[in-house]
């Protein structure tokens, strides 16, 4: 009987499905066959267009050739070297590369393989930073209702987002929120909101509360992705980036939604001339197709780790795949194809197409908000009394049966499309999206 069940390919018991409703999708599976460029192919044999990028990652589009190369070129000469006391060359590429389309002073990259390690990364290097500096009671992190880090322990506590926190225990201590920037004032705005840039003076209370010298980083989404698409308000990460620097408090910008295009700039601190002391990536990284991550950090950062003997270890920190050398090539490849292809030039001159394309969903039934910036964009549907999240959750599985992939997060449809998409795959989306709405009114 066992036997039968491990051979019988459809079997679809084993997997424990992350941040999914198991016996829901088991019931009914929606299942994914193969890819390219801005489709998905279904199990039953449908084009799907692809408007999530994955999950926030394939910004290049799926199954792209230079990268699909890079890998199996890798993985045919060397399948994988240790990072610890060792060295392969793709790895010292891939950081430069990434230094090179960093803003600047962003010298320095420390690899990961996803976006919660990332965060963990940078928490810890903040943390060691001060003490490194002889500054070792800045222990404290801040991050904000509504983050999403990643499901570390360190990215759940100083993220906002209830469900990811309230199972887990008492989580880290030592941590503070500033609140989310999502105001009712601010509804159907196209791209930075005009109101709520005084939000970041809640820092100014929470200093006061705790001392400066107890606090080691703000940690904060540019533009908060995973919790349903909210952009900051005009002023309010120039002012973070005040007070923060004021009180010797490094700021930290998750960029592993933000990075890699999705706005029109390679990164979100550019686009916003917002410059933080370090940045978490990972997604478009390698786009979305080998898991790796990275913390961006300046030199000075970097730098006080660097005073020590030399034959000591500075940062006793890493992970066996830090720097993977078939996900580095993945990740050469692919910033490759983002530059020779201007991706993030596109996504910028695509912007407004996309701007209008999706506040003319704005009349449709149930519709009470819709936000925008770069190729990202969110629809939020009132809730159905009594059952959250129900209304979205069935429009996803219409959308997906009428031939899009769309995301929700509670009643909100988010949409970041690989950098590719056309004004007609845009269309398309806005017409399937907006039959699927009344339908479901
Ligand atoms: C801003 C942000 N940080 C961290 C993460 C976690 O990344 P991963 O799922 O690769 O661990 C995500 C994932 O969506 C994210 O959006």
């Amino acid at each position: 009987m066992a036997l039968d069940r491990k051979l019988a390919p459809n079997d679809l018991r084993a997997f424990w499905m992350p941040f999914t409703a198991n016996r829901q999708f088991k019931s009914a599976p929606r299942m994914l066959v193969a890819a390219k460029d801005m489709y998905y192919t279904s199990a039953d044999g449908r084009q799907v267009l692809d408007v999530t990028a994955g999950l926030w990652c394939c910004n290049a589009g799926h199954c792209r050739p230079k990268i699909t190369e890079a890998i199996q070129q890798q993985a045919a000469e060397m399948d994988y070297a240790p990072a610890f006391q060792m060295g392969h060359p793709a790895a010292f590429e891939l950081a430069n590369r990434l230094v090179d389309i960093a803003p600047d002073g962003m010298d320095h990259v420390f690899f990961t393989n996803s976006g919660s390690e990332s965060v963990d990364t940078a928490l810890k290097i903040a943390i060691a930073y001060h003490r490194a500096r002889g500054e070792g009671t800045r222990t404290r992190l801040i991050g904000r209702e509504r983050g999403y880090h990643g499901v570390g322990f360190g990215g759940i506590s100083v993220g906002g987002i209830v469900n990811n926190r309230k199972f887990f225990g008492s989580l880290l201590n030592g941590v503070d929120h500033l609140p989310h920037t999502h105001l009712p004032e601010n509804a159907m705005t196209k791209g930075q909101p005009e109101h709520g840039a005084n939000l970041a003076d809640e820092l100014e209370r929470i200093v006061a509360l705790h001392g400066a010298e107890t606090i080691a980083a703000v940690i904060v989404e540019p533009m908060a992705g995973s919790t349903g698409v909210l952009l900051p308000p005009k002023g309010y990460l120039e002012k973070l980036r005040a007070i923060t620097k004021k009180h010797g408090i490094l700021l930290i910008f998750d960029e592993v939604i933000t990075g890699f295009g999705r706005l029109g700039s390679a990164f979100a601190a550019q686009h916003f001339g917002v410059t933080p002391d370090m940045m978490t990536t990972a997604k478009g990284l390698t786009n979305g197709v080998i898991p790796m991550g990275a913390v961006l950090a300046t030199a000075e950062i970097h730098d006080a780790f660097m005073s020590g003997p030399p034959n000591v270890i500075e940062l006793f920190h890493g992970y066996t795949y830090s720097g993977n050398p078939i996900a580095s090539a993945a990740g050469i490849a692919t910033l490759a194809t983002y530059r020779e292809e201007g991706l993030f030039e596109r996504a910028a001159e695509l912007a407004p197409y996309w701007e209008q394309a999706i506040h003319s969903l704005k009349d449709h039934p149930h519709v009470i908000d819709i936000r925008n910036m770069g190729l990202i964009g969110a629809v939020e549907l009132e809730p159905i009394e009594g059952q959250p999240t129900k209304r979205a959750f069935d429009i996803f599985v219409k959308a997906f049966e009428a031939g899009i992939m769309i995301r929700t997060t509670g009643d909100i449809i988010a949409m970041s499309p690989p950098l590719i998409i056309s004004k007609a795959q845009i269309d398309d989306l806005i017409g399937k999206l907006g039959d699927v709405l009344k339908a479901a009114a």
